[in-house]
Order: structure tokens, then sequence, then C-alpha cells
């Protein structure tokens, strides 16, 4: 559905959200296989030391709610590679909430960051890419966003968001020579679900979910899902009527 890439020597790379999980060890794959990386997130730290190693490395810091400071890194980042190949948005967080415990400025918080910040990150990259007529835009939804589930009341809904953009996105971009990812994990042990306090299903770790997110991107799929014994579970779980779904997962969550 999209562009296979064979050989990541000299591709240009921005990895929004790089200084831990999912993100860190995508970037570091990607460094292993020979790409030229920018890398941004908050903690310039966190970045610096996923860089080591490789001096050409760009580090751009920056909170994604911050429209300026992302058009501010996106002009460094042009100016010193004259393009980009491949954006690839991993930053999000995640609050655990029921309806009994809503708070609408948590809510808000995290829509902010996953969707806003999203959305600010698109209009960093969409004109350069657009005017080069090549590239690829990835986004880190999560297969928590295919259907209601208990205690992502927010977060469920916001990952539902970008799923729904990046298929807008495919439909818009593919025909102008732009390669569009949606990216939907299961669960990755990283920092985001370190506090979760139920048995992960399925549980993968980040460098398992880094591999299985860049030969995705490598077989150019548009729907990258990982791990597939629980992803295409959830997936089957969109052709039942709401009767038989809510009945499952009550009964599958004990919520
Ligand atoms: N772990 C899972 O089970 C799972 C499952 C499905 C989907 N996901 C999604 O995968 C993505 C990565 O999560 P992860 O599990 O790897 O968690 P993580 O280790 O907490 O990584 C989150 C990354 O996003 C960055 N970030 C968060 N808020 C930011 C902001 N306002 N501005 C810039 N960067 C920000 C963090 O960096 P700084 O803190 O340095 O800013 C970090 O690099 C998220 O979108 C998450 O929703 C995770």
């Amino acid at each position: 559905m999209n562009n296979k890439i064979k050989n990541w020597q000299g591709q240009r790379v921005w990895v929004i959200g790089a200084s831990s999980g999912i993100g860190a060890e995508t970037a570091r794959l990607l460094l292993a296989h020979g790409a030229k990386l920018a890398l941004s997130a908050r903690n310039a730290a966190g970045l610096q030391h996923i860089a080591s190693g490789h001096a050409d490395t760009l580090i751009l810091p920056l909170n994604i709610t911050d429209h300026s400071a992302l058009l501010a890194a996106r002009d460094t980042l042009l100016e010193k590679w004259g393009g980009l190949d491949l954006v690839l948005i991993v930053a999000g967080t995640y609050n655990k909430m029921r309806a009994d415990e809503f708070d609408l400025e948590v809510a808000k918080q995290l829509l902010e960051v996953n969707i806003n910040g999203t959305l600010n990150c698109l209009d960093a990259v969409l004109p350069t890419l657009l005017k080069q007529g090549s590239g690829g835009i990835g986004i880190v939804a999560s297969i928590a966003g295919l259907r209601g589930l208990p205690q992502a009341l927010i977060y469920g809904p916001s990952k539902a968001a970008l799923i729904n953009l990046c298929e807008s996105l495919y439909l818009d971009l593919r025909p102008r020579g732009i390669n569009v990812y949606l990216i939907n994990p299961g669960f990755v042990a990283t920092p985001l679900t370190a506090g979760n306090d139920f048995a992960m299903p399925s549980l993968i770790s980040a460098e398992v979910a880094a591999q299985e997110l860049v030969s995705g991107i490598e077989r150019g799929e548009f729907h990258i899902h990982f791990p597939k014994r629980f992803t295409n579970w959830l997936r089957l779980t969109r052709l039942l009527p709401y009767r038989l779904y809510f009945w499952l997962i009550h009964k599958v969550t004990g919520l």
C-alpha cells in the first residue's frame, strides 16, 4: 500500500517522541540501519543518550504542544538536510480513567498532547512533503483506539481520532506520492505502561515493538499493528454487534 524501503542508508528520518520507549528503540534501530536521524521530545538528555556514537544526529528538543517550537525545529532540520524522507510521530501520553473518576482538566491535557500535538507535528511537515511529492508520515496511535475499552475513557478516543486521521491522510497523500503509516501497538513495556496495575496480555518489549514498526514500514504496510496474536483479536471484535462486544469485554476484563 506504500512504497517499500529496502535500504535505510542515508534516509532522513525525524522521530518525534524519541527519548524513551517505542520511539527511542525505533530511533536506535534506524541508526543501526544507517539512517540519518533527527530526534525530538522534551527530555534533551534522553535524546543525546539515544544518539551517542552517531555524531551527525540532530537533537531538536521540544514539546509537541508548542507549535512554534515545532516549526523552528522543522526549519533547523531543513536547513541541515534540505528535505525529509520520513517523520514518525510517536509522542503521546496515557491516563487511566473511568467515568466515575472523570477529570476534565486531565482529559483536556491528554487531548492537547495526543491530538493537538500530533496536528502541530503535521503542520510542521506537510508543506515540505507535499512540495517534495515524496517521503512518508507514520503516526503511532494504539490498538486501544479501535473500540471503546474500560480505563481508556479519554486515551481511547484520542487514539481513535488518530486512526481516522491516518485513514484520511492516506486517501489524500498517497496519490501525491507520500507514504502514510498507521501504527497500532498492543501492550508494550515502556514508562507509559509501567504504572498499569493489571496483567497486560501479550506484553512485548520496546525493542520488539521497534522491530515490528520498522519491518512494517520496510514492507510498505499501511496498518502496522503488533503483536498480531493480540491485535488481530481486537480487530476481530470490530465485527461484533454492540450487545456481544460489551458482554465479551465485561467478561474478559472483569470491568
Ligand atoms: N506502551 C504501550 O503499551 C503503547 C501501546 C499503544 C500505543 N502506545 C503509544 O506509543 C507511543 C509511545 O509511547 P511509549 O509506550 O513508548 O511511552 P513512553 O516511553 O512514555 O514514550 C513517550 C514519548 O513521547 C514523548 N512525549 C510525551 N509527551 C510529549 C510532549 N508533550 N512533547 C514531546 N514529546 C512528548 C516522551 O518524551 P519526553 O517525556 O522526553 O517529552 C517519549 O519520548 C505513545 O503515543 C503511546 O500512546 C503505547
